[in-house]
């Protein structure tokens, strides 16, 4: 029997419930891999907070250093989140030949390709399938099972409290009832799905951060944080969902990696999106996540399930523990290789379907007066609609695949034309 003793930075919602899996799981473990797992450190801030896990005395410090030094530890689990002293602790423990798992994705985001190099230098495994859509096993499958397949394009619902927010507008705009983002956005708040201060959440830097972290394993390239297009759910109407939903779409906060072949640009952004009611995103609920993955030879594939939660987070932690632990005892470890450098396509160059709503004075000739702005900057439209009759009317469109470029410069001008009392927020649609 090989016996490896783990090291946790963190014993909050991630790091406790790991701590409990683990206590359960280490006899299956076992048997399985011949492998015996212990915890015998633990580091945290503050000696004498209450902990949902007991841990034994002597195993608990408050020195997330000497935890990462410590010859008697043989892999070392990072959850504490936060770039600093995370990163600097990860680079530590790879130098001294440990290796690491992580459930940060903010870390990663931002400074992920030193990571990785020093994992590779160091011939360690830097495992974070946690760091991403939480419980739910895309990152191994992107790595591993998709390997060598030339992907397309990620479309994910990676952030549950924008989902559920959407979802409780959604149902409550089919119901006829109040579909109010402040009332979906303290009813998430209340259960404890969105933080008092959501903005990381609602405004799209969450997912942002995930997104980058799927263009760069789903590439091979290295796309960070900052390279991330965002547009967040809180100027979302009850009016744009209800416009939506009676064309046939409900909206999702969709984080979108894409790659160009021909230009070999990526384009990676994080904005709501008009999913078809038939296509598999949608019927994604609540707080779940999904990821679907759409590439040349497997076609479409989606992963469904918890995107958070420490019991969910925990079973991709331990997952990843067990890998490392099996790769080490074999002397071997599992690298992304060498990363390219992105070329991230400009939003103003991305492509989509966009819908338009219009509030628009009640005389002849509006609708000619609008269509040619359309048509000025080469927007063609595949439908057009009206809402409501006399002062009240709202004209709706959805384009064809047009360039951003062309449909901003299209709504800057619709802004001009007198007859044109207010422009709506614009949506991207994707096809089925
Ligand atoms: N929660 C989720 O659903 C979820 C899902 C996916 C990924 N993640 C990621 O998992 C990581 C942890 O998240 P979490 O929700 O478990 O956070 P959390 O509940 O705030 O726990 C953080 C833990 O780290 C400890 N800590 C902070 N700074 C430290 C330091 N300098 N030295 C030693 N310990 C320190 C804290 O100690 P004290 O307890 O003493 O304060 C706490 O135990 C983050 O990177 C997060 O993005 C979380």
């Amino acid at each position: 029997m090989t016996r490896f003793n783990i090291g946790v930075l963190g014993c909050g919602n991630v790091g406790a419930a790991f701590v409990k899996l683990l206590e359960t799981q280490t006899a299956t473990v076992e048997r399985r891999t011949g492998i015996a797992l212990q915890i015998t450190r633990v580091a945290v801030r503050n000696m004498s907070a209450p902990r949902d896990v007991d841990v034994a005395e002597g195993i608990l410090t408050r020195d997330a250093f000497d935890v990462v030094a410590d010859p008697d530890v043989d892999i070392v689990v990072e959850a504490i989140g936060g770039i600093e002293p995370a990163r600097e602790l990860i680079l530590a423990a790879l130098a001294n030949g440990k290796p690491v798992v992580t459930a940060n994705k903010e870390l990663l985001a931002n400074v992920g390709a030193e990571l990785y190099a020093a994992a590779d230098a160091a011939g360690r495994d830097l495992l974070f399938e946690a760091a991403v859509a939480g419980g739910i096993p895309v990152m191994r499958a992107l790595r591993e099972s998709l390997h060598g397949e030339p992907i397309r394009r990620v479309l994910g619902i990676i952030n549950g409290t924008t989902n559920y927010i959407l979802t409780k507008m959604t149902d409550a705009v089919d119901s006829g009832g109040d579909a109010d983002y402040g009332a979906a956005l303290k009813d998430a708040q209340s259960l404890g799905y969105a933080e008092r201060d959501p903005t990381a959440d609602v405004e799209g830097f969450d997912a942002g951060a995930k997104a980058a972290i799927i263009a760069t394993v789903a590439f091979g390239a290295k796309v960070v944080a900052g390279d991330v297009y965002h547009e967040g759910i809180s100027a979302i109407t009850a009016s744009e969902i209800a416009i939506a939903r009676r064309l046939g779409y409900v909206v999702k906060l969709l984080g979108i990696v894409e790659r160009d072949d021909e230009s070999d640009e990526i384009s990676v952004r994080v904005h709501p999106t008009m999913v078809p009611a038939q296509h598999p995103l949608a019927t994604v609920r609540d707080s779940f996540n999904a990821v679907f993955v759409e590439g040349d030879f497997v076609d479409s594939l989606m992963f469904y399930g918890r995107g958070a939660g420490g019991a969910p987070t925990a079973s991709a932690v331990f997952g990843d523990v067990v890998d490392a632990a099996v790769n080490l005892r074999a002397g071997t470890h599992g690298s992304l290789g060498e990363l390219g450098k992105a070329t991230i396509r400009p939003i103003d160059e991305t492509s989509a379907e966009y819908l338009l709503g219009l509030d628009v004075a009640d005389q002849p000739g509006v609708l000619h007066a609008v269509t040619g702005v359309f048509a000025e900057h080469g927007v063609s439209i595949r439908v057009a609609e009206q809402e409501g009759n006399g002062p009240d009317a709202r004209l709706v469109f959805i384009t064809h695949e047009a360039r951003e470029k062309d449909v901003q410069s299209t709504v800057r001008d619709l802004r001009d034309l007198d007859v044109v009392l207010d422009v709506g927020g614009l949506l991207r649609v994707i096809g089925d």
